[in-house]
């Protein structure tokens, strides 16, 4: 038998409190998402103590690790619910919302301003691209960023309204960086130094973080590279 302690809110403005209810399976592969949609599933849902309880709420899509759309905090730490096998976190299974993000209930967070920054950076290309083979990788490695927003949990840097873009600004950008050629790329890489290279500690948090376990250190450096490196280098000639 699995507890899951969920913090709960019927909206933005109610007070947290945490609700417990007990979840049993024997699929060695059951994850939070399962146990969430089997919960809501129970037309008579209870929790532990008995008492009746509201459907929890919380956003899912793919179900398959792609979309970002189920990440949460379990056990502490930003993961995709999906993602989060059961068997793998103990007797006792806290699950909060994204603490970065407004809470529009239970789990459910707005990540409208991560949605915003992109605007704000402008991350895409006005016009078609020919990706060089030398720019393969590392475009297609960014473009696995699942805008999840579990790298901005943990980065000291990024809070909603400021700035930094943190790194789910960051990977799209560096994507654009790769695959761009330089006399098109310009705006991007100011974008980058502004939204992304001023603000970074290079902490790394996010590359330990992040679900799709994507490379972030190398398309940092790589991004850092273009973006800032060879400008100063520019400069001091
Ligand atoms: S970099 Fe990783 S953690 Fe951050 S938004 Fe993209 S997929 Fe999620
Ligand atoms: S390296 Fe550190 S400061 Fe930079 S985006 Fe990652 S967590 Fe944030
Ligand atoms: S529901 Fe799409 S990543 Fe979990």
């Amino acid at each position: 038998m699995t507890e899951l302690r969920i913090l709960r809110r019927k909206n933005a403005e109610d007070k947290p409190y945490w609700q417990s209810f007990s979840y049993t399976t024997d699929d060695p592969n059951a994850a939070v998402s399962t146990a969430l949609t089997e919960l809501n599933a129970r037309t008579d849902l209870r929790d532990m103590g008995g008492e009746k309880a509201e459907p929890i709420q919380w956003e899912c899509s793919c179900l398959q690790k792609k979309c970002g759309a189920c990440a949460m905090v379990i056990n502490g730490r930003p993961r995709l619910a999906c993602d989060s096998k059961l068997a793998e976190l103990g007797e006792k299974v806290t699950i909060e919302p994204l603490r970065k993000f407004p809470v529009v209930a239970d789990l459910m967070v707005d990540r409208k301003a991560m949605f915003d920054t992109l605007q704000r950076l402008k991350v895409w290309a006005e016009e078609g691209v020919t990706i060089s083979e030398g720019s393969q990788d590392d475009a297609f490695e960014a473009a696995g960023c699942l805008q999840c927003g579990c790298c901005l949990e943990v980065c000291p840097n990024f809070y909603v309204g400021g700035k930094f873009a943190g790194m789910a600004g960051g990977l799209p950008l560096a994507r654009l960086i790769a695959q761009l050629d330089d006399s098109s790329k310009k705006e991007v890489l100011k974008a980058y130094r502004k939204g992304v290279y001023a603000g970074c500690g290079k902490s790394l948090a996010c590359r330990d973080i992040c679900p799709a376990g994507l490379d972030i250190e190398s398309l940092m450096v790589n991004s850092n590279r273009a973006a800032a490196w060879k400008t100063l280098l520019k400069f001091r000639k």
